[in-house]
């Protein structure tokens, strides 16, 4: 059975059952500050685990993209991966634990609806109990009609208690492991099961959340209004076992590059060939969704993940023409169910990053060489630790990783404080000029991500009564067409004369609303947002912002960009004025 069946007999099997279908969201979240990427599919639908109604009810279905890249030194082993598919399906107040127990082991073992796994490879674990929740005897109950009551394992909230983060939606889970060794493993006690999950004979391919509970700042603070099931299976995951293989890179969607990449490396190794294979998935689903390489936040992952797979190319010798010939792979494997991989985005951002990854490591070897410490390494010269710890490991020299991360974590402080007087913003005063000013600095950021894409957003703002001053995410010098492109819009906009109009209303509306935030402000429940807005009541821009502004656009004068240049890496300034 090929992923590509496995995704839509998951859908179809809950479709049948009810669930309305969601197609995957954005890997970057649109409105949830908190998290760089979605790393599960419940993330997209926090609001309404919590009890906010959903327009398509309270049966839903979807297959997730998601990235993790919590435990990136891991890939490489048999089945951790940065990007994976998580199927998914809800129940927002609806059916509870006796439906989603039975739907899941269905689902992994009937033959005709299903995956037709064997139930006689599945391991259950179920959560022990604590002073938040009982142990939950009910998923027992439940799990015992379908496994031998020996094969299901009660385990402690590290394990069976899940959480998005420390604030958000949780509860007390049930798992369910797959037997991967060829000759089965049949009953484990307790701590055989325990070793066996250390050593990944077992592994991991569902979890059904009973979300009933609430975390805050790390706590659980109490049940939510309502009972709610999140599950999430791996695709990559249940491929490789409906495949009937022991690797994730065994399964249909990464077989072929392990073949290409075998094929043409000088030095072969199936670690870092399975590095490869992972971080240009990920790397091309990441660009598809309108990442781009730099030193922040989703940009930064970015960079590291193709880094690193131009350094493991490197080590294995491979043809230059690889990693093109694998990204033409993944566009054709992906392009029919996410057609965004299908833009050409991956291999132009690859183009730029090897050749910048290519003087960095050039200049940092060459310190490396002479001695110089992995921090002063990293932070002059650019150079990852991951390798400087592999060209270390190479060499017999142990780099001191802990003592690196703390030098790293002062040294983002300082940083930290230096680029907060850096753009040190804001109005200098709540004059006339400032007031007008301000409404175009808003007109300006809306005709910038119009020209130059949705992944442009604010990073710093001062406004003086001469001019405005922006510093936005962009990794390139804007062109001069894309220059006169924006201050014909925001001209446009001026002359058509909007309203500008105040509206107060709670945060968490305000972020459905897609209204743009301040990069790394915290916000108070109840917010001010100012929309300005056609005459069909579109919104041209909306922001989060405590104001002034002028009430029509028409009172704000001629627009003009006066400067736009880099200020760091990933962000430009754009200097403006009005006449
Ligand atoms: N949110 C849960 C998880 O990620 C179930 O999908 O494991």
């Amino acid at each position: 059975m090929t992923s590509s069946e496995i995704r839509q007999r998951f859908i179809d099997f809950f479709a049948k059952r009810g669930h309305a279908v969601l197609p995957s969201a954005s890997l970057v979240p649109k409105n949830d500050p908190s998290v760089l990427f979605n790393t599960a599919g419940m993330q997209p639908l926090v609001p309404y685990l919590m009890g906010q109604p959903h327009p398509l009810g309270t049966r839903l279905v979807s297959a997730q993209k998601c990235v993790r890249t919590g435990d990136i030194e891991e890939v490489g082993n048999h089945k951790n991966l940065t990007f994976f598919e998580m199927l998914g399906n809800w129940s927002l107040g609806d059916y509870f634990k006796e439906d989603a127990i039975k739907w899941s082991f269905e689902f992994l073992t009937s033959k005709e609806e299903g995956l037709g796994l064997d139930p006689k490879r599945l391991y259950i674990t179920v959560f022990e109990g604590d002073d938040n929740a009982p142990r939950d005897m009910e998923a027992v109950e439940i799990w015992k009609q379908y496994v031998p009551e020996n094969r299901i394992y009660f385990l402690p909230a590290k394990n069976n208690w899940w959480s998005p983060g420390d604030n958000g939606p949780c509860g007390p889970d049930t798992e369910m492991f797959y037997d991967v060794t060829p000759q089965g493993l049949g009953d484990l006690t307790h701590e055989q099961y325990v070793a066996a999950d250390d050593i990944g004979t077992v592994v991991e391919i569902w979890n059904d959340v009973f979300m009933q509970y609430e975390k805050r700042d790390g706590a659980v603070i109490g049940k939510l209004a309502q009972k709610n099931v999140d599950t999430g299976s791996g695709l990559e995951r249940v491929s490789m076992l409906a495949q009937g293989k022991t690797n994730v890179y065994e399964a249909d969607m990464f077989a072929p590059v392990m073949a290409l990449l075998r094929q043409h490396s000088q030095n072969y190794t199936e670690r870092d060939a399975r590095i490869v294979a992972d971080h240009l998935r990920t790397a091309l689903f990441l660009t598809a969704d309108g990442v781009l390489p730099s030193n922040k936040d989703q940009g930064y992952i970015l960079r590291r993940i193709i880094r690193r797979a131009v350094l493991k190319l490197k080590f294995l010798q491979a043809d230059p023409i690889i990693a093109s010939q694998i990204i033409d792979h993944y566009i054709a494997f992906y392009g029919d169910v996410y057609p965004e991989v299908a833009q050409e985005g991956l291999r132009m951002v690859m183009k730029v990053e090897e050749e910048k990854f290519e003087k960095t490591l050039i200049a940092g070897l060459k310190e490396f060489e002479k001695g110089i410490d992995p921090f002063t390494l990293a932070t002059t010269y650019g150079f990852p630790i991951e390798i400087t710890e592999e060209l270390g490991l190479e060499r017999g020299i142990l780099v001191n990783r802990k003592m690196f991360d703390e030098q790293m974590k002062a040294h983002q402080e300082l940083s930290r404080k230096g680029a907060e007087q850096k753009f040190k913003g804001g109005l200098a005063d709540t004059s006339e000029k400032t007031t007008r000013l301000h409404t175009a600095h808003h007109l300006l950021l809306a005709a910038l991500q119009k020209v130059l894409g949705p992944e442009v957003h604010q990073r710093g703002s001062n406004i003086t009564e001469e001019r405005l001053r922006i510093d936005f995410s962009f990794d390139r010098k804007m062109t001069d067409e894309e220059k006169t492109e924006v201050e014909r819009l925001v001209n446009s906009w001026i002359t058509t004369d909007h309203k500008v109009c105040r509206r107060e209303m709670p945060r968490i509306e305000a972020e459905q609303l897609g209204a743009e935030m301040e990069f790394g402000a915290k916000y108070p429940d109840v917010v001010s947002v100012y929309v300005i807005e056609n005459d069909q009541g579109e919104a041209i821009s909306k922001e989060f912002c405590g104001g002034p502004h002028v009430e029509h656009t028409a009172e704000l004068g001629t627009f003009k960009i006066q400067k736009e240049e880099a200020v760091a890496a990933g962000i430009r300034r754009i200097k403006a004025t009005l006449a």
